[in-house]
């Protein structure tokens, strides 16, 4: 009996122990919007009953159709933006308006956003990639509420590429009560907790932080294990707040142990381990499904990067999804954190530039404050190619396609530091430096900049804890000598310019676009060569740039100009393209050849990649490449005769064949000490016979299927653009579709696509049956279940 009663004392003082927590919970459900403006919007009383529901995150610009007359540009990917309102009506019930306090918590809304609770306004943020939250006590009661939210994408074009409208990313309310953990009030270094926490009441607090292992029990730290990129091992802070013996909150922080640094000799170091840094630069669009944040897009992007052998990301150039840092934190990948593109000048008519007095440290704040826990995150950035770099260097007057390019214009000597005096630009750079080490002095500072003189005025303010180009792999080899002691990295490096299944012959042959930085562009067929061999002027192959980095101890690693294909930004071409040209990795996800050189120096796992197809004119002279690794040399055949065999070089990267085209069969084999490593066959497609679906990426919600015109032996038609119609059924839908084709004028949202080369891609949300029809390929079905 007594034992029962100490029982029951016990559960019961555990149970009022929880009872009180904080309550964090998904704001995404069913919202309202409208794609139009008016003041009434915001008002408690407004009859929204007509507005079409949906639920965030949304992007509402993804949802239009391209044109030239689109106010965002080509440069901005020639979609919409304009004014959109979003309203959520929610129930308060009597137990929860005891809670003493409610926060309403946005990861990001581009851009300019205003929040109203119950009509009343309750802030602004102009900053579209910035996390915010409001408290919003006063304005809540019990019973039903409503928040609107007025997103003004409006005065464009503001960005350099695509950036998406609207509630893109999640929404979260939060309830606590009076005596709380602040917004981001954990910081976890070091092994040391401190905890900001907010108490009105006098009463006295606990902090009690308990170590949790990656499976959230209670462990202890004194060996930790390290976060690495093979073994990227989290630990996890409880933090407790008590009062009045009861637990009155608690949050958890995910966070790692790693000891890194960079070396002016030596490069990139992690817990002891030297290796570089063999990133790429993202955008934070996901194709034809725009900004709008999807775990499973996201996901898929990085499970595809990781396969190449990428092992950090440069979330160019603003603040990421909160997703993208826990995911990286999971998955072992590095992370460079960038704030902005651009600082107190602009490089777009109605940029951030506009608000950087006013929000540049409160959002450069907010940055470090979010994200300082990830031990994925090794560096901030501060910056990319800032104009600031030169004394005077305006681009008010210019077009959005002519900033993209005179940010790579060299640009005069006086315009750089001189000796002996600090300038405004350089005062400026001291000054977020600074901001960012108020809240982290665990991580070096960058910033991306186009400009490799000393005498750049950010280099020059000494803020600057690792140095940074952008391109210029010509100016390497005087880095020790103009850097004396600083570590070197390239912030982002090659701008290649490669459309899937295009390739211009002489391969050997290297095009440049445009060929100087002010010369436009044109070439009928709008594509760029997928054999390594196009740039821009201010660029490189993938091959060169990465011979420079390879083979320089002193160079920590590279960000690639890109992973993905982004929309937006097309250079070298302007109007009806519409999307990058820079990815490794078409808009759809296919991969583009380069994929497979990085793959073959990046990964120990064996592979060949021989391309392009093998459909060309009888007697045509055609360049086959092959990317290897793990073998000593390649052979290849035509119809079972040799065509010789070839060997890379230290400082050669593929090996190729010029060939007379006859139809049947290429194969290639690779060899070491005489044994065959690897082998690859592309055999001459006939007529498009069939659609192949494949499952690329089965996600939780989203399914990436990729649809494949086949002839029929099965074999991949490289030429075939039929046009495919999709449609769904036993409870999947079809979300969007695309093809990686740059100018594609066909809307993201659409249920049909043109293939492109032979492939093209569709997102189908849920589980149930795919259909791709085609006329005269008859249908094909592809069940999606778990
Ligand atoms: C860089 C810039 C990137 C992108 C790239 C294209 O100068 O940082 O945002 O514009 O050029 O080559």
């Amino acid at each position: 009996m007594m034992m029962r009663i100490i029982l029951i004392i016990i559960v019961s003082l555990l149970t009022g122990l929880q009872a009180q927590a904080r309550e964090r919970k998904c704001f995404d459900k069913d919202w309202r919007f409208i794609l139009a403006d008016s003041v009434q919007m915001s008002e408690a009383n407004y009859n929204d009953g007509f507005w079409r529901r949906l639920n965030v995150p949304h992007d509402w610009a993804i949802e239009g159709d391209f044109h030239a007359g689109n106010p965002s540009g080509a440069g901005g990917g020639a979609l919409p933006g304009g004014v959109g309102w979003y309203r959520k009506h929610f129930e308060v019930k009597s137990d929860e308006v005891k809670s003493e306090k409610f926060f309403l918590e946005f990861d990001g809304v581009y851009m300019n956003s205003t929040v109203y609770v119950n009509g009343q306004k309750v802030g602004s943020r102009p900053y579209g990639y910035s996390s915010f939250e409001y408290d919003i006590t006063p304005y809540v009661h019990e019973g039903e509420n409503v928040v609107a939210v007025r997103v003004d994408n409006s005065d464009q074009p503001n960005s350099r590429w695509y950036s998406g409208c609207g509630i893109y990313r999640h929404v979260w309310l939060t309830r606590t009560n009076a005596i709380h953990v602040k917004h981001w009030g954990v910081y976890v270094h070091d092994g040391r907790v401190e905890v900001d926490y907010e108490n009105p009441t006098g009463q006295k607090v606990m902090v009690k932080n308990t170590w949790l292992d990656a499976n959230g029990r209670p462990t202890s730290i004194r060996k930790p294990r390290k976060w690495s990129c093979e073994d990227p091992y989290i630990y996890k802070v409880r933090t407790q707040l008590i009062s009045g013996g009861k637990v009155v909150d608690e949050v958890e922080t995910v966070t790692g142990f790693r000891d890194f640094h960079f070396d002016a000799k030596t490069g990139f170091w992690l817990n002891g381990k030297n290796f570089k840094l063999n990133g790429v630069c993202e955008h934070h669009d996901f194709g034809c499904l725009g900004a709008a944040l999807s775990e499973d897009a996201l996901h898929r992007k990085l499970v595809k990067l990781k396969a190449m052998g990428v092992n950090a990301i440069r979330s160019s150039h603003n603040p990421p999804a909160p997703e993208l840092l826990a995911m990286c934190d999971t998955m072992g990948l590095i992370v460079m954190d960038e704030s902005f593109d651009m600082w107190r000048r602009r490089k777009t008519q109605n940029d951030y530039a506009r608000f950087f007095d006013e929000w540049h440290e409160r959002d450069l704040t907010d940055l470090v404050l979010r994200d300082r826990n990830h031990p994925c995150i090794l560096m901030w950035s501060i910056g990319n190619e800032v104009l600031e770099q030169w004394s005077s260097a305006e681009a008010d007057t210019l077009t959005l396609e002519q900033a993209n390019l005179i940010l790579n214009a060299g640009h005069d000597a006086s315009t750089l530091a001189k000796d002996g005096e600090l300038s405004v630009q350089s005062l400026l750079t001291q000054h977020l430096a600074e901001i960012v080490k108020r809240y982290d002095t665990t991580r070096p500072i960058t910033a991306g900049c186009n400009e490799p003189s000393p005498g750049n005025h950010l280099f020059k303010s000494g803020a600057i804890d690792i140095i940074g180009f952008n391109y210029h792999h010509q100016w390497v080899k005087d880095v020790p000598q103009n850097f004396p002691g600083k570590p070197f990295i390239f912030s982002e490096s090659v701008s290649a310019l490669q459309t899937r299944g295009y390739y211009m012959m002489p391969s050997d042959s290297i095009y440049k676009a445009p060929k100087e930085w002010w010369l436009p562009y044109t070439d009928p067929s709008f594509m760029c060569s997928a054999y390594d061999n196009m740039h821009a002027s201010w660029s490189s192959t993938h091959e060169e740039t990465w011979d420079v980095v390879k083979h320089t101890p002193y160079v920590g690693g590279q960000f690639i100009w890109t992973g993905f294909d982004y929309i937006g930004e097309p250079t070298p071409y302007g109007f009806p393209a519409r999307s990058s040209y820079f990815g490794i990795i078409d808009l759809a996800g296919f991969p583009k050849d380069s994929y497979y050189m990085y793959q073959s120096e990046w990964t120990k796992q064996p592979m060949l990649h021989l391309f392009p197809h093998w459909n060309w004119l009888p007697g045509q002279t055609i360049d086959m490449w092959a990317y290897y690794n793990n073998a000593d040399e390649v052979e290849l055949f035509i119809n079972g005769k040799s065509q010789g065999v070839h060997r890379k070089d230290e400082h050669t990267y593929h090996v190729m064949w010029r060939i007379q085209f006859e139809p049947g069969e290429v194969k290639a084999v690779s060899r070491k000490g005489g044994k065959t490593v690897c082998e690859q066959t592309i055999r001459t497609a006939g007529q498009p016979a069939a659609i192949r679906l494949s499952m690329d990426y089965q996600g939780k919600d989203l399914c990436f299927v990729y649809a494949d015109i086949v002839d029929a032996q099965g074999n991949l038609c490289p030429w075939a653009e039929n046009q495919l119609y999709f449609t769904a059924s036993d409870g999947a839908q079809v979300v969007a579709a695309d093809n990686g084709c740059q100018t594609s004028m066909e809307r993201f949202t659409a249920p049909q696509r043109k293939a492109f080369f032979g492939r093209c891609m569709v997102v189908v949300r849920g589980r149930g049956t795919l259909k791709a029809q085609a006329m005269g390929l008859g249908e094909t079905k592809l069940k999606i279940e778990d």
